[in-house]
C-alpha cells in the first residue's frame, strides 16, 4: 500500500507546485506533469501487483519449487518432508491460493520476498506453481 501513498503524495506536491506557479506568476517550476503520469497508478487491482494470481499453477512444478526455494526451512508440510518452524506449519494452517502467492510474492518478515520484481528468486509462474502445491497438499 505503500505505492499509492507515495503517488498521491507526488500528485499533491506536483498540484501545489501548480497552484503556486499560478498565483507567482511565471515562474517555471519543475513538477511538470510529465512527472506524475508514469507514478500514477490507477487504483491497482490486487492482480495488477502480484501477476501470479492471475496464472494457473501446476503442483508437480510447484513441488520443486518449494524443494529447491528452501520453504521447508522454514515451514513444516508433510508431502514435502518438510520440518522447519520458523513460519507456520503449513499443515495446520493450510493456507489458500491467494495467501500463498501473496506471502510468496511479497514476504512477511522475517519471510522474504521471492517474487524477481521484489528482489527475489521467482518467476511469476513458478510462484503461481508453489501456491497450487501448498494449497492443494497442506493437511494431507
Ligand atoms: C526465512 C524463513 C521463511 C522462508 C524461507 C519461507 N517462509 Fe513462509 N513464512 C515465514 C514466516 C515467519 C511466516 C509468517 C509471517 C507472518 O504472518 O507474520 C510465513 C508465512 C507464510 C505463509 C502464510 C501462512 C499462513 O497461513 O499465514 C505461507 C503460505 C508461506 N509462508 C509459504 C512459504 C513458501 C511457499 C515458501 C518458499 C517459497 C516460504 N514460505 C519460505 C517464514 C519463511
Amino acid at each position: 500500500m505503500r505505492r499509492p501513498t507515495i503517488a498521491a503524495g507526488a500528485v499533491a506536491v506536483a498540484l501545489l507546485a501548480f497552484l503556486v506557479a499560478g498565483c507567482g506568476g511565471g515562474k517555471t517550476v519543475g513538477a511538470v506533469p510529465d512527472t506524475v503520469v508514469g507514478t500514477l497508478a490507477t487504483t491497482p487491482s490486487p492482480d495488477a501487483s502480484l501477476p501470479a494470481l492471475t496464472l494457473k499453477g501446476d503442483a508437480t512444478a510447484g513441488k520443486q519449487v518449494f524443494a529447491s526455494g528452501g520453504c521447508g526451512g522454514c515451514h513444516t508440510l508433510k508431502d514435502s518432508a518438510a520440518t522447519g518452524n520458523v513460519g507456520p506449519n503449513l499443515d495446520s494452517t493450510k493456507p489458500a491460493f491467494e495467501l500463498v502467492v501473496t506471502r510468496v510474492s511479497l514476504g512477511k518478515s522475517p519471510m522474504p520476498a521471492f517474487s524477481k520484481a521484489k528482489g527475489g528468486q521467482l518467476e511469476d509462474q513458478q510462484i503461481a506453481d508453489v501456491a497450487q502445491y501448498v494449497s492443494t497438499v497442506a493437511g494431507h
